[in-house]
């Protein structure tokens, strides 16, 4: 039997150099136990070696007791990079188990090297969800991890107190480096401490709750901002729970407010239903017949999930996280902006900030309801460029807009819209395949051979940078008169 003790939860390394020799002197995964420095039984206390030292059989020699191989002991082994790749993120899963799982795929691997194309795999479903289940751990703390002002500037530092659910410390802290470059900061956790001075990242043990401030000036600002971004309108309470479970709230300065926001929500829904009880009744709208393609796309709802990981372009690294579309999966209408921005990359959801109340506005007063549209963007990361506190938007350029374009396709495949709204001139773009001026093709719908029709406007935002009031009422009179036309759109009855 051989016990390999690694140095630490995520002793990458440890186990790669530990795996490589154990497969190589034909060791069985039934032959090998894997434990961590502290972690260990008391049984492997006093014999067992350290993983950087190799594998060291404590009752029987490399080789013994192994299970029959299929092919003969290599004294070279070429790993697949997919593997190695999948075993780098594997390993930060909390379960016990994973050094076993990986070394077992490995094993495997050496008989049958195109083993990680098989995704049906037992090993490499199992492997593959959990690395799923990491990838996910450090999006909510990227998201969900809020900093606490400890002192006063010039001599302020910031933490933030952390419940992971796997070993991601290490792996998430780049991301707040790159984002919070220019403020130092600690974020704790029970496992593992980072901290940043504005020049590198180290990693400290865990330390217990009570390490972590729980009281600041900073809170107050989240609360506002929180409340300003919440929409009574959109409150979906379980899609809210499965993007922020409860286990974060308690972490979360605006957490207080959710209660109160979603009982406050359900008054106002409860006052917009009596207020409208005696107007006409909308039609009801017909669902198309599924076809085919129905079957073959993906639904909205993977669609987003898959997003979460996208690495397309070099705009995910600073960003906090992707922002999908939204939406209903079958709407008659899609609404194409440009990229998320400071506010949409916060919160996650698209056109939430200042251009999302412009464009929420017009759309009212063109009488088209924004829950019965789907409002996407053509780049879904948050391109910006930080100035102290502040990050200033940057606009996307072509290669982003085209890295980003699957995902507007796919979009389109899955909800089907019988009409799209370029708004701006990167979603004209994105959308036309090439860069198309709004104001000489603006006013009316676009019929076209290969997609369903078109209608290009300006962005809500560029309403806002108008200087003048005059201009401004102007051009948002003309917004409106563009979305005028997607609400007749909208009145005539259903095309199949
Ligand atoms: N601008 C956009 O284009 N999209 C958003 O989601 C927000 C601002």
């Amino acid at each position: 039997m051989h016990h390999i003790r690694l140095d630490s939860d995520t002793d990458f390394d440890g186990w790669r150099k530990a795996a490589r020799e154990l497969v190589l002197a034909d060791v069985a995964p039934a032959d090998v136990t894997w434990t961590v420095v502290g972690d260990e039984p008391e049984l492997f206390d006093a014999p067992a070696p350290q993983a950087g030292a190799g594998t060291t059989p404590t009752s029987s020699p490399p080789g013994a007791s192994k299970q029959p191989a299929s092919s003969a002991p290599a004294q070279t082994f070429n790993v697949p990079a997919r593997f190695v790749e999948l075993a780098r993120t594997t390993i930060l899963h909390r379960d016990p188990q994973r050094f076993a799982w990986l070394y077992q795929l490995l094993w495997r691997l050496r008989a049958n090297p195109e083993l990680m194309s098989i995704a049906t795999d037992p090993d490499v479903a199992r492997l593959q969800a959990m690395a799923k289940a990491v990838r996910r751990d450090e999006h909510k703390m990227h998201a969900f991890v809020r900093f606490r002002e400890i002192g006063r500037e010039p001599k302020s530092r910031y933490v933030a107190w952390f419940e992971p659910e796997h070993h991601i410390v290490e792996a998430a802290a780049p991301f707040f480096a790159r984002r919070f470059a220019d403020m130092e900061w600690s974020i704790l956790t029970p496992d593992a401490c980072a901290h940043w001075d504005g020049h590198a990242v180290a990693i400290t043990p865990g330390v217990a709750k009570a390490m972590a401030p729980s009281e600041d000036r900073l809170e107050e600002t989240w609360l506002t901002y929180y409340a300003s971004i919440f929409n009574p309108a959109r409150l979906k309470t379980k899609a809210m729970r499965a993007e922020m479970p409860k286990k974060y709230w308690r972490n979360l300065p605006e957490a207080a407010l959710i209660k109160p926001l979603i009982a406050d929500a359900e008054r106002s829904a409860q006052a917009m239903i009596a207020a409208d009880a005696s107007a006409p009744k909308k039609p009801q709208r017909q669902e198309p017949p599924m076809t085919k393609s129905d079957h073959a796309a993906d639904s909205i709802a993977r669609l987003r999930d898959e997003a979460r990981d996208c690495r397309a372009c070099d705009l995910w690294k600073p960003a906090t996280q992707t922002v999908f579309g939204e939406g209903p999966q079958r709407a008659r209408v899609m609404l194409v902006g440009e990229q998320p921005g400071d506010k949409e990359d916060l919160a996650g959801h698209p056109f939430v900030g200042p251009a999302g109340q412009m464009l929420d506005r017009a759309l009212a007063e063109a009488g088209i309801d924004r829950a019965e549209t789907y409002v996407t963007n053509a780049v879904k990361h948050f391109k910006f460029v930080p100035r102290g506190k502040i990050r200033l938007h940057q606009k996307p350029n072509t290669s982003e807009i085209k890295a980003c374009r699957q995902w507007y396709e796919r979009e389109l495949a899955s909800v089907q819209p019988q009409l799209v709204v370029a708004m701006g001139a990167t979603a004209a773009h994105s959308v036309l395949g090439k860069i198309t001026p709004i104001n000489k093709n603006r006013g009316h719908l676009i019929d076209r051979d290969d997609g369903p029709q078109l209608l290009l406007t300006v962005h809500p935002s560029y309403l806002l940078r108008l200087p003048d009031a005059d201009a401004r009422q102007r051009e948002y009179a003309r917004f409106v008169d563009d979305l005028k036309l997607v609400a007749a759109h909208l009145k005539k009855p259903h095309a199949a």
